[in-house]
């Protein structure tokens, strides 16, 4: 590994060709053996930094179309913080499923679960059928994990029967010293920014960009009103910037005066601070007060000069969803991807039907979509939003943090990389966008 490690860190890159491979390396992971530690638990008092360990690990066998990964950093995702709780369900039924699918497949099913949708690195290793990459390519990675053997997928690959995210529904994820991908995963690593900030937008960027600029999401358009719950968290601080760039008009909800300021510091000018409204869309676990909706929508209009909302982007599910709904325009668009307050939503039909709008379900990117969202990041169109980077030792503060919503943007984690801010290859570009690179960093 150290070989691995000093080779990128020289910039010695056609040299990991012929470097041997590690037999084996060290992995953040749960164990299935402690897949019950939780039980009889509330959610909030399931603790990452007890389920996350640290361990060295063997070195899985690359099959055709796969690539093995020198990971440099990679960062938290929602989905590792849900892998670490063992919510809604242990991942280690999606490996054993996955398992239970070929002879290739078989090796994720394991007594451990390698964690982690993100990564930035160089390919160590690709195994046959794999043209496009090589030994030495600098690269981040998205999370699709598709087969393609069945008709359906081949429009749009998130419909492909057998579509996993890799990391939480594959072993063998991002937050490792080295990673095992589909080779289709792969894709080329923004020159300006530094290992830590090219693995943090990955899977949010890949996310929101589907889910608000794609066709297959909310298709957004120049104008459109998109009110953005969480605008400075992972995804939101995506959307926030995808809808400034399009020329929509952001509503970022947020929950507190700092992340109020770094909206700002987006160029978002409508700005609703949810804890400072006090908004209580709950009346008791039941019941919901239709007034409270009223309030919020009040509040656009106020903010907006009197438009609704032409797009609502959803994830916090249960506790807003009720409100999203009736705030959305007449024949406006609630697009969700998520539902981290509760997946059982309650929301009044009569707005939905009278009103001619539109639930759209979302979930992560086709491979092209991602391709189209890194673009953006590369072309310098879309900043990385990591606030704060944490030794792999640590990742169980990590995800602990993003678990208690008490991050912005995104959290970073070192694997092989020794310290922040390495991996940079284009500083005239970097010197371009420093202070939006930056905006997130500190707050
Ligand atoms: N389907 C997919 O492909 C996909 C992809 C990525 C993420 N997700 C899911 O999407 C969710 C969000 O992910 P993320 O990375 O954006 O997480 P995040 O970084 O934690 O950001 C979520 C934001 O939502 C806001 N929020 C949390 N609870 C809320 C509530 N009860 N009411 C209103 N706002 C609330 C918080 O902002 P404020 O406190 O400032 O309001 C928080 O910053 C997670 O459940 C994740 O698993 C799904």
């Amino acid at each position: 590994m150290d070989q691995i490690r000093d080779a990128v860190l020289a910039d010695q890159l056609d040299a990991i060709g012929g470097l041997p491979t590690p037999e084996s390396y060290r992995a953040v992971l749960v164990r299935r053996d402690e897949q019950d530690m939780f039980e009889g638990l509330p959610t909030k008092d399931k603790d990452p930094r007890k389920a996350l360990h640290v361990e060295e690990v063997p070195t899985p066998e690359i099959g055709p179309g796969e690539a093995l990964i020198a990971v440099m950093a990679s960062s938290v995702n929602y989905n590792t913080v849900w892998t670490s709780i063992f919510e809604p369900v242990s991942t280690f039924g999606f490996l054993a499923r996955y398992g239970r699918l070929n002879e290739l497949t078989k090796k994720h099913d394991l007594p451990y679960h390698v964690v982690g949708s993100d990564l930035s690195g160089v390919v160590v290793r690709v195994g046959p059928g794999v043209n496009r990459w090589k030994p030495g390519d600098e690269v981040v990675a998205h999370c699709l994990s598709v087969e393609l053997e069945d008709p359906a997928g081949h429009d749009d690959t998130m419909m492909d029967p057998q579509q996993r995210i890799w990391g939480f529904e594959t072993n063998f994820g991002g937050l490792a010293e080295l990673s095992l991908v589909k080779s289709n995963q792969l894709m080329p690593k923004p020159a300006h920014l530094t290992w830590e900030e090219a693995a943090c937008p990955g899977l949010v960027n890949s996310t929101a960009y589907r889910q608000l600029v794609s066709h297959n999401g909310a298709n957004m358009k120049q104008g459109d009103v998109v009110l953005i719950w969480g605008a400075s968290g992972g995804l939101g601080s995506y959307a926030t910037q995808m809808a400034l760039n399009g020329g929509a008009i952001p509503v970022c909800v947020v929950s507190s005066p700092e992340k109020a300021e770094i909206v700002r510091r987006m160029g978002a000018e409508l700005v609703i601070d949810r804890s400072a409204e006090g908004y209580r869309f709950w009346k008791d676990e039941e019941t919901q007060d239709p007034k409270e909706w009223q309030r919020l929508g009040a509040k656009i209009r106020e903010l907006t000069g009197g438009d609704d909302s032409d797009i609502v982007f959803e994830h916090p599910g249960r506790e807003t969803f009720g409100a999203s709904v009736y705030v959305a325009k007449k024949g406006g668009t609630i697009v969700t991807c998520a539902s981290t307050s509760g997946f059982l939503h309650q929301y009044d039909n009569r707005y939905l039907w009278m009103n001619l709008k539109r639930i759209v379900g979302s979930h992560f990117a086709n491979y092209r979509e991602a391709w189209e969202a890194n673009r953006l990041i590369d072309r310098g169109l879309i900043h990385p939003t990591l606030s704060k980077t944490y030794a792999m030792d640590d990742v169980g503060q990590a995800a602990y943090d993003v678990h208690r919503n008490l991050h912005q943007g995104k959290v970073g984690v070192l694997t092989l990389a020794p310290e922040e801010g390495l991996g940079v290859k284009d500083h005239a570009k970097r010197e371009r966008h420093l202070t939006a690179i930056n905006r997130f960093r500190d707050v």
